[in-house]
């Protein structure tokens, strides 16, 4: 192994940032990125809700609804590490997105809203991090409000996101009495002062609790913050870096994101604790991000990215080797060699062309339709990354066209939205309409949008009674062919060829399932 490939790698910081919205993802997002030095404003990640040509392709119905769709990668330099940031749709309807997202990620940062607590797309979210045994760290936001008693958040996330707590900042007061954090880890006391641009804070060193310093600073506050202390010491286990590694225990941080406060702290407990790139999982073996040999794999595939480019680019996690521009990879899947001309990096505001590139990072390659989410690239041995997952939809409609002769741009348009992942095409066996299915009923809103936008295409949607899907493999070929007859009108096949059966409702499908026992039937589909 390469001392530099090993010395790259060490530095390397993967995260997702992942909450409900409107708990500070944003915010906080735009905060950590001043502190890596990649924005020299406030506001500037703030724009995306408004302004059409910032960082990522968010579009009208983003800027209607106030969410945030697409998700965007951003790479910045702090202290010696160099940090890939990935955002996530906070929405609950662009979730498959975000789990996508989850599988390129070495560890995720967890926003909570102090008020709010546990909310509903947190418990999804990391539920995805629990099944893949992602270390989190959790920021509670905005102290600043009035919120819930801090031991209050920390058993409602230990029982509601089974992981266990160990908080390694506390809070002093909060809303309008909020004085500052005192820094376990460090023993230092830090002070609020609100103020929306203000980089680091001056800490106070306090390694003597009875020090009386303490009164001077904080007043009658002093005495609720040993006693807070003192529980905690009793209350909480210690912080364990193994077990936070494990993703069984997350280490918590309090602050407010919009006052630049307990960011700081944050940031550097984020580059000393979360974990470098790991090993990874192939269909044949784990592959370890220092061998020498380049490989990784696609996660998603986002279309104009600019709108002035109208281009389409694959999102690309590197998992072993160096990246070099020009680097010729084999593409598995099509069985051919590619060259990497032009690969990006994503800065805050900016792309830039990247020369070199290492384990954990993220790079954008222009695709041109050969791509597809999942699609694993590599020097030469055929490797197939695994944990990619299309998930059964839940919500379906047929797909009309007002103008018959805009039929290729239809097939091309749906095609294309397909493997980007923004929703999921059927072709029925029996009939020649496209049923689309999705996750979450916003994707069907974001395709009407985009088939308008970027294929001119005037489609309209019209409800059909399916209510569930499932991916259909059987070895026996015979049983298989058995159960295709009996259920012709129910088979369609998906975007990449995969046959799927749609149900009406659960008890149908239940039903069906009752009566052909051979036959699996999936909820969740690898890319292929
Ligand atoms: P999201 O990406 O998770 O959806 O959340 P975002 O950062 O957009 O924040 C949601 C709202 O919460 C914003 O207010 C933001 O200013 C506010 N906020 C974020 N961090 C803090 C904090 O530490 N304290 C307080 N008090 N508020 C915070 P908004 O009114 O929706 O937007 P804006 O008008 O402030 O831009």
């Amino acid at each position: 192994m390469s001392s530099l490939l090993e010395k790259e790698i060490k530095r390397r910081r993967t995260f997702g940032i992942i909450s409900h919205p409107d708990a500070g993802k944003t915010t906080l997002t735009e905060k950590l990125l001043l502190f890596g030095g990649a924005i020299q404003m406030a506001g500037a990640v703030k724009s995306r809700k408004t302004d059409n040509h910032a960082v990522s392709d968010w579009m009208a119905i983003e800027k209607e609804r106030g969410i945030s769709v697409t998700t965007s990668v951003m790479q910045f330099n702090y202290r010696d590490f160099e940090v890939n940031l990935l955002d996530t749709p906070g929405h609950k309807d662009f979730s498959e997105d975000t789990y996508r997202v989850l599988t390129a990620v070495d560890s995720a940062l967890m926003v909570i809203d102090s008020a709010k607590g546990v909310e509903a797309q947190t418990e999804k979210l990391m539920e995805v991090c629990r099944m893949r045994n992602t270390p989190v760290i959790t920021f509670i936001n905005k102290l600043d409000r009035e919120g819930r008693e801090p031991l209050d958040i920390l058993s409602e996330i230990e029982e509601k996101l089974q992981i266990e707590c160990t908080p390694l900042t506390w809070p002093i007061g909060m809303g309008k009495g909020f004085k500052g954090v005192y820094n376990i880890m460090r023993q230092e006391l830090n002070l609020f002062t609100p103020s929306k641009d203000r980089r680091p804070q001056d800490s106070i060193m306090v390694k003597d609790l009875d020090d009386p310093l303490l009164e001077q600073m904080l007043g009658s506050y002093a005495d609720r913050l040993r006693e807070d202390l003192e529980l905690l010491a009793g209350a909480a286990s210690p912080f364990d870096h193994k077990e936070y590694l494990k993703a069984s225990q997350t280490p918590v941080f309090f602050g407010s994101a919009v006052n630049n406060f307990g960011v700081k702290e944050l940031l550097d407990a984020f580059v000393e604790l979360a974990p470098p790139p790991g090993p990874r999982a192939t269909t044949t073996r784990m592959v370890s991000p220092d061998e020498e040999a380049f490989s990784g794999f696609t996660f998603k595939i986002q279309a104009n990215m600019n709108p002035a480019h109208r281009d389409r680019i694959a999102f690309f996690r590197i998992c072993s080797g160096k990246f070099t521009k020009g680097m010729k990879v084999m593409h598995h899947r099509l069985g051919k060699e590619v060259a990497l001309a032009n690969a990006t990096i994503f800065m805050a505001q900016d792309r830039t062309n990247v020369e070199e590139a290492w384990p954990g990072d993220i790079i954008g390659i222009h695709n041109h339709g050969t791509i597809k989410i999942g699609d694993t690239f590599s020097d030469k041995e055929p490797l197939k990354f695994t944990g990619i997952p299309n998930f059964a939809p839940e919500h379906f409609r047929r797909v009309l066209i007002k103008n018959p002769l805009k039929i290729k741009q239809l097939n091309k348009g749906l095609v294309q939205l397909a493997e980007e992942g923004a929703v999921q095409l059927f072709r029925p066996t029996m009939g020649s309409d496209y049923i689309l299915g999705a996750v979450g009923v916003l994707q069907f809103e974001v395709t009407m949008a985009r088939l308008k936008a970027e294929y001119g295409v005037d489609a309209v949607y019209e409800p059909v009674s399916y209510a569930t899907a499932r991916w259909i493999d059987c070895e026996d070929r015979k049983k298989l062919d058995a159960f295709k007859s009996k259920n012709l009108a129910h088979l369609a096949l998906d975007a990449e060829g995969h046959l799927a059966y749609l149900a009406e409702s659960e008890w149908r499908l239940g039903r069906v399932q009752e009566l052909f026992p051979e036959i699996v039937f999936r909820k969740t589909r690898e890319h292929s």
